[in-house]
């Protein structure tokens, strides 16, 4: 079974290649030291069998967003200010070539999500914020409860709130492949308070 676990020195950064080269770049040679200076928190989906393998990564960082730039059916509802508020960006996502459309990527997001809620208790946090890295990839954060900030932006933010309902209701993170969760999430209709 795959799961995901902090980034660490045992795992082989050089040989991950996702097919995007500034993703593949950032984790061959800023990564590390970027989790050793505390820029990003780097968390890397592994298999059982093959412990020191990267099968895909995200990393996440305190963020700051203009109230104004949340959408405003999320804003207005929540009566959040206009001004700068706390979120966490998921800075970077991307799934190996070779184990492509398994799941993994899905098992990374939910990790992502379940972090950001995590620290959210601590150090709070209005939303998770993505920049997609093209047009095509916005659908697929879309199916997860990620909204567009605005029609011609790629930036979408998915709310702390609708997170923590997501996880209330015992979606979990272990299992590479669970179609219990797959149903819940991809069935999902896409609601304003998402
Ligand atoms: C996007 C990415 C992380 C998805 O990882 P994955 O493990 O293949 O995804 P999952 O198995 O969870 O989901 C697969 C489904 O996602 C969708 N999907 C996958 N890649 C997609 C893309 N680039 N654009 C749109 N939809 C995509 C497809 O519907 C796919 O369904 P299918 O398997 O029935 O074809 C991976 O394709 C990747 O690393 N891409 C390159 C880097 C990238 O674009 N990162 C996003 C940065 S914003």
């Amino acid at each position: 079974m795959n799961h995901v676990e902090p980034l660490d020195t045992h795992h082989k950064r050089l040989a991950f290649t996702s097919g995007n080269e500034v993703l593949d770049r950032y984790l061959h040679e800023i990564a590390y030291q970027a989790k050793r200076k505390s820029l990003a928190a780097i968390f890397v989906a592994v298999g059982e069998d093959d412990p020191a393998t990267i099968l895909g990564y995200y990393t996440l960082s305190t963020y700051t967003i203009e109230g104004l730039d949340i959408p405003a059916v999320l804003r207005t509802t929540r009566k959040l200010p206009s001004h700068r508020v706390g979120a966490t960006l998921l800075g970077r996502l991307a799934v190996a070539m070779h184990v492509r459309h398994k799941g993994i990527g899905e098992l990374l997001l939910i990790d992502a999500l379940k972090q950001a809620h995590e620290a959210s208790r601590t150090v709070a946090s209005t939303c998770v914020v993505v920049d997609a890295i093209d047009e095509a990839i916005i659908l697929y954060y879309e199916r997860f409860g990620f909204v567009r900030v605005a029609p011609d932006s790629r930036r979408l933010v998915l709310m702390m709130e609708t997170i923590a309902q997501l996880f209330s209701h015992g979606v979990h993170t272990t299992a590479a492949t669970s179609h219990e969760r797959r149903d819940r999430l991809r069935g999902k209709p896409r609601a304003a308070s998402w």
